[in-house]
Order: C-alpha cells, then structure tokens, then sequence
C-alpha cells in the first residue's frame, strides 16, 4: 500500500517525505509511458525516469541506507541487503535503456520489466522498512542537507550514454 507521508512524524517527515514524493514521480512515470503514443515522448519519459532513479538510488545509497544500518543493524540489516540488490538489478536496467533507442527490440520491454521491479522495490521500502522507521521512531534530521546536496549534484550530472 502506498504510504502517505503526513504519517511521519516531524524528525522523519523532510526525509521520508521526499523519498516519498521521488517514489510518487517513478511510478507516474511508468504509468504515463503506457500512453506515450511516439518514441519521441517514450524516449523522453525514459530519459527522465533513468535520471531520476538513479538520484534517488544514489541518495539512499550514500545516506539514507547506511545511517540506517549504522542505527540499528538487527532491525535495519537484512532488508538493506535486499533494497542494494533490488537497486543493482534496476541499475543493470538503466544503463541498458540508456544505450538503446525507442526502435529496438526489446526497448519497450527493458523500460517495462523496471517499471515492474521499481514498484516492488518501492512497496518493500514503504511497507517494511520506512515502517520499521517509524516504529523505532529514527530520528533522519541530520540527513535532510546531505541528501538534497546530493540530489542536486546527481541531477544536474549530464547522463551517460
Ligand atoms: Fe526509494
Ligand atoms: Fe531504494
């Protein structure tokens, strides 16, 4: 189910919110590329979704992730495990999508079958391991800063490929 960020408390809320709100974007995006009627308007939500994925992964990844394990290991460990393989298979994805054009076989499928691990990825955060957040009530305020700062470095990298 997907999670509402006004349940995050204050100490939690500028963290969760917008790792929410990237969530919220992802998943737009994949539903408006089931109407795209051209390649043009496909290749430009692909290109869009990639970069985006890859800013929020890298967030989590130098941030949000570790400060987490660092927290709590026995209640943060496994499930971080499983969120970095679920982001290296998303991330093999990418860097295929973003060497192919909207002609290729397959093009459509890549872009689809992320779209498919994305959402999954996205219900394990929210329900599982944001809950788990919540509940052993982690205080993310040191985080907001850093994060954004990366955000904004990740997003204004020209793209590969
Ligand atoms: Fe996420
Ligand atoms: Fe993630």
């Amino acid at each position: 189910m997907a999670m509402n960020k006004s349940h995050a408390p204050a100490s939690q809320k500028g963290v969760l919110g917008m790792l929410i709100d990237d969530h919220r974007e992802a998943q737009k995006l994949f539903k408006d590329f089931k109407s795209a009627e051209d390649d043009r308007s496909k290749e430009e939500i692909v290109r869009h979704a990639c970069s985006a994925l890859t800013a929020h992964t890298k967030i989590e990844e130098e941030h949000f992730y570790p400060f987490l394990r660092e927290a709590d290991p026995e209640t943060f460990g496994s499930l971080l495990d499983e969120a970095r393989v679920e982001h290296a298979s998303a991330k093999e994805l990418i860097a295929r999508l973003q060497a192919m054009k909207p002609a290729d076989d397959l093009y459509d499928a890549h872009f689809t079958v992320l779209g498919e691990y994305t959402n999954h990825h996205i219900t394990e955060e929210e329900d599982e391991l944001f809950k788990k957040v919540i509940d052993k009530d982690i205080d993310l305020r040191e985080l907001e800063e850093p994060m954004q700062d990366t955000r904004r470095q990740a997003l204004s990298a020209k793209p590969q490929g």
